[in-house]
């Protein structure tokens, strides 16, 4: 679709969400709203893109910014005709077939806008209109026609009168439209109507004048639904939700419970891969054939291997989990966390850029920040890397096969060697040797007969 770009509208303030933020910026499955129009356009083959932009457009600018995508300034939103004429300079070199849509429309699928541009090339019509007719049109511009059935004009409900009111085929806010013949009917527009607008919704009199304004209706109008409040946003996401964890299932994934499933759009998933109820999984994460996760788990722009578990209620982030490895239940993996093979990090452990080697295990309670575990170490509960001098960040290194003691503080920077040993209990500022025992607590002094000592002083 070499011959095709696409014109975005997304001028409009959105008054209707109550919120400082521009509309099309609202998040949707971790993305604006916007990026999904814009996503439709790239998967249908649109080589190129022209977003209008008006209300915080430096915001949406720099969101979105992308090398086939650029922008048109709407200062003042003077109607969807104004929106579409503002884009003439971006695309003065271009003659061919522009698709143009709304940038609150999320659910628009990329087959129906390479459908539209087919059946308008082959049509030889100057305009396409995507029409619907959904089971309440309120709201909607009427597609009116002739005694012939041919399409005359898009009349707006506030312009209508009865007749045409009770058209029920609407027009979706999508069009195929000829370039330059858009330029000079764009520029021929008048604001002579209800809202002292310029209508694009007009430039289909224009074509049709001309004989040569069609339009290909759409079957689900569900496709098209616009997010103009928080409401439709959040019926948006169920739409999308229900639409991704399909495709996953599809797959060959197994979704316990779809229903409170969130997989974002950037995330992917292998075969016989096991996700339990209310769990999101977001960003860029990649979760590997066999691998479960269970109850209640967050996991974002992380990588879960193999056969690896995520028991309930972990939440990880940019953090690796290897094939076979185990966290949580309770885990907090935050950024550069690494379990390498088998490696196991349970019950309320965290870590943070803090690698744990093949096998080893840090079953409860365990802070790790900064460090480096060899494999097949044990770290007992209660063990806690001191990374945090005030200032400064320091290292932590375990060798392999060490055994940490249970409630151990290591003072980084600090090394325990391979096969080392740590008493319960110590606090350890000094390097331990490999295989040495390092202990470093106070010596236990017992007091016999204390209980009758302190009973007789009528102490208790
Ligand atoms: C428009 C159509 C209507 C159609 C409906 C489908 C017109 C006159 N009417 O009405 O026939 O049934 O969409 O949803 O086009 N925008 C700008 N700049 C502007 C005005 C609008 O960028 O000056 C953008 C908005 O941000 C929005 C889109 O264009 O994304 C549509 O504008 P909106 O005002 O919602 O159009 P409707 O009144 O719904
Ligand atoms: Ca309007």
């Amino acid at each position: 679709m070499n011959d095709v770009v696409a014109i975005v509208l997304a001028a409009g303030k959105g008054t209707r969400m109550n919120s400082d933020l521009a509309k099309v910026l609202h998040p949707l499955l971790g993305r604006p709203l916007l990026a999904y129009p814009l996503a439709a356009c790239r998967d249908a083959g649109v080589g190129r893109i022209v977003a209008v932009v008006g209300h915080q457009a430096d915001r949406v600018r720099e969101t979105l910014a992308a090398p086939d995508l650029t922008f048109a300034l709407q200062a003042e939103q003077r109607g969807t005709g104004h929106a579409v004429a503002v884009t003439r300079d971006a695309l003065d070199d271009f003659s061919g077939t522009a698709l143009i849509l709304c940038g609150d429309v999320p659910l628009l699928r990329p087959e129906t806008l390479a459908h539209l541009a087919d059946r308008h090339r082959a049509s030889g019509d100057r305009v396409t209109v995507l029409s619907m007719a959904p089971a309440d049109p309120t709201g909607y511009g009427r597609l009116v026609r002739d005694a012939d059935g041919r399409l005359r004009a898009i009349v707006e409900e506030r312009d209508a009168d009865d007749a045409q009111r009770a058209v029920g085929e609407v027009n979706t806010g999508t069009y195929a439209v000829d370039v330059p013949w858009l330029w000079d009917a764009v520029a021929g527009l008048a604001a002579d109507n209800s809202q002292g607008e310029y209508y694009l919704t007009d430039i289909v009199a224009a074509a049709a004048r001309e004989g040569r304004a069609g339009s290909v209706l759409l079957d689900d109008p569900g496709e098209v639904m616009g997010v103009n409040s928080r409401v439709h946003l959040a019926e948006a996401s169920a739409v999308l939700r229900d639409r991704i964890n399909r495709a996953w299932m599809e797959a060959g994934v197994t979704l316990e419970d779809p229903a409170s499933t969130w997989i974002e759009p950037g995330v992917e998933l292998e075969p016989d891969v096991v996700v339990g109820p209310a769990c999101r999984l977001a960003g860029t994460s990649r979760v590997a054939a066999g691998a479960r996760i269970e109850t209640g788990c967050v996991v974002t722009d992380s990588e879960i291997g193999p056969g690896a578990r995520l028991k309930p209620y972990s939440v990880v982030g940019e953090a690796r989990v290897g094939p076979g490895a185990q966290v949580g239940p309770f885990a907090h993996l935050r950024p550069g966390a690494v379990l390498e093979d088998d490696a196991k990090a349970g019950n309320f452990v965290e870590m943070k850029k803090a690698v744990l080697g093949r096998g080893s295990k840090a079953s409860h309670l365990t802070y790790l920040g900064d460090a480096a575990v060899g494999p097949g170490a044990n770290i007992g509960a209660g063990t806690i890397t001191c990374n945090y001098d005030g200032v400064n960040k320091h290292a932590t290194v375990i060798g392999a096969g060490a055994f940490i003691g249970s409630n151990t503080a290591l003072v980084a920077p600090v090394t325990v060697g391979a096969g080392a040993t740590v008493a319960a209990g110590s606090t350890i500022t000094k390097h331990i040797p490999d295989s040495a025992l390092g202990v470093a607590r106070a010596k236990q002094r017992n007091v016999e007969g204390w209980s009758e000592k302190t009973a007789k002083k009528g102490g208790g």
